[in-house]
C-alpha cells in the first residue's frame, strides 16, 4: 500500500476517520473546516471473524497508510453502543466486542489516543455539521438503513449518543430486522412493500420525538427517489448528503470536538 500524503490539505486542520464496518475498514484524513475528505479513502477487507484482536492491526494497518501528526484527531466508528469508549452490545458484530475497552484496544494498536463512537452517531454528526440537517435547529433524528438501522439524535447541534432506535420494539419484533435495508433484500421486498414498513416505523419514531427533521441515510438512500415519496410522515424526511463518507467524516470531527476543537472553526 502507499504512502499518501493529504495534497491539496496545506494549512487545513485535518483529522483522521476511520469506519469499522462488516465487510471493510475505510479511513481517510478529513479537512475539519470543509468537510471532505482530504485524502483518497483507503479501504481494508474486514476479517473474519471480527474479533477485537483480528481488527485491531488492520485499522493500524490502514492508518500507516497516511501521514498523521501526533496532534491529529483520530476517531474511530464502530456498529455498536459504545460509552465512554467500551463496546456494550453486538447486534451484527462479533458477541466478543461486548464489554471490551475499544479505545484503549485502538490505543494501544496505534500508539496514540483515539475516539471511537457509535458509527450512526458519527455518519449524523455529520450531516449536522456539514450535510442535509447543517443549520437545522432543534432536534434532529438521522437514521442510516443498511445491514441494521442505525441512528443518532441529535439537539441543537448536540449528539445524544447511543440511542439505538432501531432496536424499537414494534408490533412485537425488533424494528430493523423488518424495516433495515438487509430486511428489503432479505424479503425481496418492492420498493413500495419496503416504504410500508418504513412507514410503519417512522411514523412510530416520530410520535416518540418530534423531530423537526429526519435524514435517511446508508448506501440505499442514494436510491431516496424509490421510496421517500412514498412516505407520509409530520416530521420532513431528505436524504443524507454525505453517504458513504459520512462515517469517516463525523468521526474525525467528533474527534475533534473531544480534543476542544470546533469541528467548523479549527
Ligand atoms: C446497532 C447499532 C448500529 C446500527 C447500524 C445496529 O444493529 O445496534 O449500534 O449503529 O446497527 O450499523
Amino acid at each position: 500500500m502507499s504512502t499518501s500524503t493529504p495534497a491539496g490539505a496545506r494549512g487545513a486542520r485535518l483529522g483522521l476517520g476511520v469506519d469499522i464496518g462488516g465487510s471493510g475498514i475505510k479511513a481517510a484524513p478529513v479537512d475539519l473546516a470543509a468537510g471532505h475528505f482530504a485524502a483518497e479513502r483507503v479501504r481494508e477487507v474486514t476479517p473474519q471473524p471480527a474479533t477485537p484482536a483480528a481488527v485491531a492491526p488492520v485499522v493500524a494497518q490502514v492508518l500507516a497508510s497516511f501521514e498523521v501528526a501526533d496532534d491529529t484527531p483520530v476517531g474511530i466508528t464502530f456498529p455498536a453502543v459504545i460509552q465512554h469508549g467500551i463496546a456494550r452490545s453486538a447486534a451484527n458484530v462479533d458477541d466478543s466486542w461486548i464489554g471490551t475497552d475499544a479505545e484503549a484496544l485502538f490505543a494501544d494498536a496505534l500508539g496514540r489516543d483515539v475516539l471511537v463512537v457509535n458509527d450512526a452517531d458519527a455518519a449524523g454528526y455529520a450531516e449536522t455539521v456539514f450535510g442535509a440537517a447543517k443549520g437545522v435547529h432543534g432536534v434532529v433524528l438521522v437514521t442510516t438503513l443498511g445491514t441494521g438501522i442505525g441512528s443518532a439524535l441529535i439537539v441543537d447541534g448536540k449528539l445524544v449518543p447511543n440511542t439505538e432506535l432501531g432496536h424499537l420494539e414494534i408490533d412485537g419484533h425488533d424494528a430493523e430486522k423488518k424495516a433495515a435495508d438487509a430486511a428489503r433484500e432479505r424479503h425481496d421486498l418492492s420498493w413500495s412493500q419496503w416504504a410500508k414498513r418504513l412507514q410503519r416505523y417512522y411514523s412510530h419514531v416520530e410520535d416518540l420525538l418530534w423531530p423537526d427533521l429526519i435524514v435517511v441515510g446508508g448506501g440505499v438512500s442514494k436510491k431516496h427517489e424509490k421510496f421517500l415519496p412514498l412516505l407520509d410522515l409530520r416530521t420532513p424526511i431528505v436524504p443524507a448528503q454525505l453517504r458513504n463518507d459520512a462515517g469517516i467524516i463525523g468521526a474525525a470531527s467528533l474527534a475533534a470536538a473531544a480534543a476542544g476543537r470546533d469541528p467548523r472553526e479549527v
